[in-house]
């Protein structure tokens, strides 16, 4: 066997060098790559069975006497891939239709946001579909784990628990066993013994995932990775997979409303503009309702505007609030939550100077509801309504809501996906929209008017 080599590696793109840098080679971080050398082992050579599907990128693993090209006439294609439907709506959903077999799924997220929740709630439901799963857990013991699936419901016999933080360990009763599913929960919590270098590294994280993927292919086991990110993403995270594996899904939200959003980043097997939205509650996380993002729809209130925004490819129901106070600092504070603040400025100078409205004496605060963060400029003139509606203190009746970009020179402009977001609005009792002249929308739309305004003066005069 080769003699192990050093390597420095740097922590932010997995670049392996020879000597050390301050600046990495690759991804032109500084100060990524740690001062300590680690020992990496020499490369096995083994043989891969079969064909690979779906173009996992196994970095080794083949002789070369075992490859041939082939045409495409000579490939032979598995149909639609089969996919395992768990019943959660919203994770089926960012799947882009259920868990396809044989697939690597990597599940990243900080720490508590509910990975080890969402995972075993997926094998409980895989168990009782009479599918074993292996749960190789590195960072609880058995008990906690069964703790967590009492709390679940979800205590099916065929999910079989191994607290392992060795790679080989696992490996091996995957290999004698008749597993379907695998967890690895997470992979910063084992290690290879095979290396030097400490558990979590990125040799290490990469070296796991390899071997998980190697005999996953091989038996043909749909494997879930779970990957830790923490808040500056500096631990040798997730990233470092993405690559490798068929899709990735990353965890956010709002701790304190227990809101989740699980969101494809990458999906051989489907779109990546799909989002989960989750409630946490105290059994699990459970599929929102679309709902959770307005609060009492039937009171109007001062500042309180509805908008539907898109997240992805999906349309939710969002409750812009504004609330334009005299201020006592010297300078007037505008704070955001749930929106960037440097939009909210632009707005505000937008209607400083076309709609005669001087805000230099209020403070501005901003508030999106429910949890969610808002990206869409379509929120545009929701959010310029709620201002106006707090200025004047007048509520704005929940039946209208508003949607479009408002431009620099105080234009307003349409915005993508208007049936989708029209539909949610319809659902939700909302009549009218107040938005750009050249939305246009189909004729499933039954219920909802527009209400075409072309400037934000023309706004103001609507409202
Ligand atoms: P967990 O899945 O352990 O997070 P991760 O694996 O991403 O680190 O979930 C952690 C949080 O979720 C924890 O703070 C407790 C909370 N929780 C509930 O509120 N209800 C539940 O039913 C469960 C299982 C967890
Ligand atoms: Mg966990």
């Amino acid at each position: 066997m080769a003699k192990p080599k050093q390597r420095y590696i740097c922590s932010s793109c997995g670049g392996e060098f020879p000597k050390w840098a301050g600046k990495c080679p690759d991804c032109g971080e500084w100060n990524t790559i740690p001062q300590e050398p680690i020992m990496v082992a020499a490369k096995k050579s083994s043989t891969m069975a079969g064909n690979s599907m779906g173009g996992i990128g196994m970095g080794n693993g083949y002789t070369i006497s075992t490859l041939v090209p082939k045409k495409f006439d000579e490939i032979e294609t598995r149909g639609e891939f089969s996919r395992f439907m768990t019943g959660i709506r919203e994770f089926d959903t960012v799947l882009g239709g259920g868990i396809v077999q044989g697939s690597v799924t990597l599940i990243g997220g900080e720490p508590g946001i509910g990975k080890s929740t969402i995972i075993l709630m997926v094998s409980s439901i895989l168990a009782e579909a009479g599918h074993g799963v292996l749960y190789i857990s590195g960072e609880e013991s058995p008990s906690q784990i069964k703790n967590r699936a009492e709390r679940l419901n979800a205590t099916s016999n065929n999910i079989s628990v191994l607290a392992t933080m060795d790679i080989e360990q696992a490996i091996s009763h995957l290999e004698s066993g008749t597993y379907r599913y695998a967890v690895v929960d997470s992979v910063q919590s084992v290690s290879s013994s095979n290396l030097t270098s400490a558990a979590g590294t990125v040799t290490q994280v990469k070296h796991i995932a390899y071997q998980m993927m190697e005999i996953a292919k091989r038996k043909n086991i749909t494997l879930f990775l779970i990957g830790q990110v923490t808040k500056d993403g500096a631990v040798a995270g997730p990233k470092v997979l993405e690559h490798l594996v068929d899709t990735v899904l990353y965890f956010e939200g709002d701790y304190n409303r227990g809101l989740r959003i699980l969101r494809a980043v990458k999906n051989r097997f489907g779109s990546t503009d799909e989002v989960g939205v989750f409630e946490m509650s105290s059994q699990g996380l459970k599929s929102a309702d679309a709902s959770m993002f307005v609060s009492n729809l039937n009171t109007p209130m001062p500042g309180k505007v509805i908008t539907p925004v898109m997240e992805g490819t999906r349309s939710f129901l969002v409750e812009v609030q504004a609330l334009v106070s005299t201020t006592y600092y010297q300078y007037p504070k505008r704070t955001t939550v749930g929106f960037e603040a440097r939009r909210l400025d632009m707005l505000m100078a937008v209607l400083d100077k076309y709609c005669n409205i001087n805000l230099s004496s209020y403070d501005v605060y901003l508030n999106i509801a429910g949890g969610l963060r808002v990206n869409d400029p379509g929120a545009d003139l929701a959010i310029c309504a709620a201002i106006l509606s707090s200025v004047k203190d007048k509520p704005i009746s929940s039946q209208y809501s508003f949607l479009g970009e408002v431009g620099l020179s105080g234009e307003i402009s349409s915005v993508t996906n208007i049936n989708s977001r029209l539909s949610e609005a319809e659902k939700f009792g909302v009549t009218s929209i107040v938005g750009s002249e050249r939305l246009e929308f189909t004729k499933s739309i039954k219920h909802v008017s527009i209400k075409y305004v072309r400037n934000l003066v023309q706004l103001i005069d609507s409202l």
